[in-house]
């Protein structure tokens, strides 16, 4: 299915490091639907991860950059801007990362540095992609910054550890900045807060598996897969999205506003 949303638009995809990212799913969306975009990703995760044979399937350049490099962002956001041959309209941040839960420290023992990274690699890049796009003047009026979050921003889901965090931070960082961006630029900045979903950073949260399972049956459409939140992205980066900004969207089958599921209490008491 495709209806040119993003035909003429140009802009920047963060984090697709294998076919199972959501940022790689958003990728092939923006080539379907007409947008131009340039791929990057942390320069360690390009040379693990595919990147290049996505590149080649949607037609895009690949700039890598850390994200939590001022540096590599100017460079990649002037860079973008040239090889597109214009101002941007639409930027996913599709970026996670915790030292703590990668090395499985429970949340009454975490190291304090890698805390920092969690947040400097899961939060605060937002802020400097956000501030490197403003500062190079990258932005197209009415464009759309999107960053990905989850609902262990508001509650606690105890071995998302850190993430928590991040993830407040993130969204926090989407409503300052979607303050300014909108006054200075008319652009939109919103967070997605997402389902469970089988990628890297999701299969790298412990007892991941057992949550899925506990998600989908608490939501009453199913989880939302990678699929459908690449599509929510499309309709967020889309001009039929324009006056939303400075919100945290729950793209979650229902889960956050369902307090118990038949689905559920049948499986609790099948004592499966
Ligand atoms: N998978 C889930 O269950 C789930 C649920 C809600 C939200 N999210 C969020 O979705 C986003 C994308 O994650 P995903 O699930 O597609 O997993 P993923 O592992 O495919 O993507 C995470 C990406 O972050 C990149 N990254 C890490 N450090 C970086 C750095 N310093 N600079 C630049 N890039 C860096 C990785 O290389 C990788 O491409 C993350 O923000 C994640 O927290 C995921």
């Amino acid at each position: 299915m495709s209806n040119n949303l993003l035909k003429g638009k140009r802009g920047i995809i963060f984090g697709a490091l294998d076919e199972n990212s959501i940022a790689w799913k958003t990728a092939e969306r923006v080539h379907a639907e007409g947008g131009k975009m340039v791929l990057t990703n942390a320069p360690i995760a390009m040379r693990m991860g595919k990147i290049n044979e996505l590149a080649e399937a949607v037609g895009a350049e690949v700039i890598g950059a850390d994200a939590t490099s001022m540096e590599d962002l100017e460079n990649l956001f002037q860079k973008s801007v040239e090889g597109l041959g214009g101002k941007l309209d639409f930027v996913l941040h599709s970026i996670g990362m915790s030292p703590n839960v990668r090395k499985g420290k429970g949340y009454g023992d975490l190291n304090y540095d890698w805390f920092q990274k969690t947040l400097d690699i899961s939060a605060l890049s937002f802020h400097k992609v956000m501030q490197t796009a403003e500062k190079t003047d990258s932005m197209n009026e009415w464009g759309s910054i999107l960053a990905l979050s989850y609902i262990a921003a508001q509650r606690v889901f105890p071995d998302y550890t850190d993430m928590a965090q991040a993830k407040a931070v993130l969204e926090s960082i989407a409503r300052s900045y979607g303050y300014r961006f909108a006054k200075s630029k008319k652009v939109r900045v919103n967070t997605i807060s997402q389902s469970p979903t089988k990628t890297t950073a999701g299969a790298g949260i412990t007892g991941f598996d057992a949550f899925y399972t506990f998600a989908e049956q608490m939501s009453p459409l199913g989880n939302a897969t990678a699929d459908d939140c690449a599509n929510y992205i499309i309709a967020m980066f889309s001009d039929f999205t324009r006056m939303v900004t400075m919100q945290n969207l729950m793209h979650d089958g229902g889960f956050s506003s369902t307090g118990i599921t038949e689905d559920l209490m049948d499986t609790i008491a099948k004592g499966v």
